[in-house]
């Protein structure tokens, strides 16, 4: 998580229901000071940041969050707002089990930027897309997507607040998913249920 922390708000309100039948063990950022971590704290959530900045080169500080992480030995790994790309040994070890969603209808407009190249490029409908992360850019193997419409009129920020309002939904509901009724990942193919 980097930021705001709204996705990771809606995973720990999910999981105050023990009916969701997920619990968010640890709350990991990259920099310190953001909401998000206040908020995995007002839930008495553990957390812990992992700056690039405090290591000598990306590979210690890729090495330190896998570290990090695996401490908790999580079933599943959100990258709920996580704006970095994970390095090669978190991607090894978390390997078919680490998610991420990207505010636009992969496989479009990719990056850190998906709601302004949505409407720069004049699309009618864009949305989110919860994915399995692989070693490229928001492309791996699809999970959900839900599609939100773009209105006449939107600016970029007013189209990611709408986009994240599904993107909320969709990821509690795709991820309470994943934890009870398990996934299979067959090449892009992601199905729930063993
Ligand atoms: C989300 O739309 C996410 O898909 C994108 O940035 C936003 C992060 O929001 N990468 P938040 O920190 O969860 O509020």
């Amino acid at each position: 998580m980097s930021g705001a922390g709204t996705n990771l708000q809606a995973l720990l309100v999910a999981c105050g229901d023990p009916a969701y039948g997920a619990q968010v063990v640890a709350v990991g950022a990259d920099r310190d000071g953001i909401d998000g971590l206040r908020r995995a704290a007002d839930e008495r959530v553990p957390t812990f940041i992992e700056r690039v900045a405090d290591h000598p080169d990306r590979d210690a500080w890729d090495a330190a969050l896998t570290d990090k992480v695996a401490a908790y030995a999580p079933d599943l790994v959100v990258l709920a707002g996580f704006m970095k790309l994970a390095g090669p040994l978190f991607l090894r070890r978390f390997a078919g089990r680490t998610v991420n969603t990207h505010p636009a209808l992969s496989p479009s407009f990719p990056g850190m930027h998906g709601p302004r190249d949505a409407l720069a490029y004049g699309v009618k409908i864009t949305g989110a897309t919860l994915f399995v992360v692989d070693e490229g850019v928001d492309s791996g193997p699809i999970v959900a997507q839900v599609a939100v419409p773009v209105a006449a009129g939107d600016d970029e920020h007013s189209l990611h607040e709408r986009i994240k309002v599904g993107e909320h939904q969709m990821l509690v509901e795709s991820v309470g998913r994943m934890v009870r009724e398990g996934f299979t990942l067959d090449d892009r193919s992601v199905r729930f249920g063993t």
